[in-house]
């Protein structure tokens, strides 16, 4: 059991906020499958703040979509915590705050992953968020570090963390530097979980359940957080979830792949609306079917198609080669 602020799970698998993929067509979705607890896709404090049209759309959710945590990020202690007070009052159950990011645009004036860097501001930030929040705890996601390895900077921001306040840490175990290359050094998650009382997650490189639990085991984490690992594979939670409680992950037949690949794209285009939601069911429709023999036929084809109507069909006629086996 994992007790973040006045919520208790009895899950030990999180989903990690993904800009650009865990919508909630993608929520939904691992939800019907087992996922416990989402994540939205990270929100940028300044653009909401001036309540920015585009943001608002990640901010939306559906009541099966419970319990949801949005992950702001930003670098002006007065956005963050102005943003703070209205993530809480929008109703989300925890708030997460972004020190991982590695792009140039968000790192460049100081948040993300920069904050690694910049302890002060990162410490002014918490604080400010935490004397704008009333209730829901508030948890921060950060690398290992910025360029250092050593996990000097992900431990020192993490005491932080937990002097301020914070209720909960996820570590993904790279640098910004790293970008998404090379492994994720799960030693930084021990030496953070080691120093720390509140519950750390483990982050990075969970692509099966096995990893799930060899994360669990090797780093002593109280929980894992599952980002590219789930891309197209939303099984990954309940199978880790069976695994960890002795019993054998089910592996999806090619079949039920297809049943939810369809329904990932019809809520894509549900909650998207149908020209985004068929762009973006692209992107979707090669995650479900990625190491399939026949599949590059299948994205060139899928990558042509403008409407959901010609993806469905297009789907619904795929089939996975001669063995039907899809890794
Ligand atoms: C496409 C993509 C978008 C991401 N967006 C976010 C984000 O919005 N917020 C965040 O904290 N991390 C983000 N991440 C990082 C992931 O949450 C996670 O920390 C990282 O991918 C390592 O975990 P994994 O190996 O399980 O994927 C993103 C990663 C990817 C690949």
């Amino acid at each position: 059991m994992i007790k973040i602020g006045k919520h208790t799970f009895k899950t030990k698998v999180f989903q990690s906020p993904m800009a650009d993929c865990t919508d909630i067509a993608f929520r939904l979705i691992a939800r019907e499958l087992g996922l416990a607890f989402a994540f939205t896709e990270m929100i940028s404090a300044e653009a909401l703040v001036r309540w920015n049209k585009g943001t608002l759309p990640l901010l939306r959710k559906v009541p099966k979509d419970k319990p949801l945590g949005a992950q702001l990020v930003g670098h002006s202690p007065v956005s963050m915590g102005k943003a703070a007070a209205m993530i809480e009052a929008l109703g989300f159950e925890v708030l997460d705050l972004n020190c991982g990011c590695p792009v140039r645009k968000v790192t460049g004036p100081g948040a993300g992953s920069a904050l690694l860097q910049n302890p002060e501001l990162a410490q002014e930030i918490f604080r400010n968020v935490m004397a704008h929040i009333k209730k829901i705890p508030v948890t921060v996601k950060m690398r290992a570090g910025f360029t250092d390895p050593s996990g000097k900077e992900a431990l020192h921001l993490a005491r932080i963390a937990e002097k301020e306040g914070l209720s909960a840490v996820t570590v993904h175990g790279r640098t910004r530097a790293q970008g998404y290359t090379g492994k994720a050094d799960w030693k930084v998650i021990r030496l953070v979980k080691k120093a720390l009382k509140i519950p750390v997650f483990g982050n990075g490189d969970i692509f099966t359940p096995e990893d799930a639990q060899r994360m669990l085991e090797t780093t002593g984490c109280d929980g894992v957080a599952i980002g590219r690992g789930a891309l197209g594979n939303p099984w990954i939670y309940a199978g880790i979830e069976a695994l960890l409680s002795g019993h054998s992950p089910k592996i999806p037949s090619f079949e039920e792949k297809k049943r939810v690949a369809l329904e990932h794209l019809r809520l894509e285009v549900k909650y998207a609306g149908e020209k985004m939601g068929a762009l973006h069911s692209r992107r979707i429709a090669a995650w479900y079917f990625k190491g399939c023999p026949n599949v590059a036929q299948f994205r060139e084809k899928i990558n042509r198609a403008s409407t959901f109507k010609e993806m469905t069909v297009l789907m619904e006629d795929f089939n996975a080669g001669e063995t039907g086996q899809t890794k």
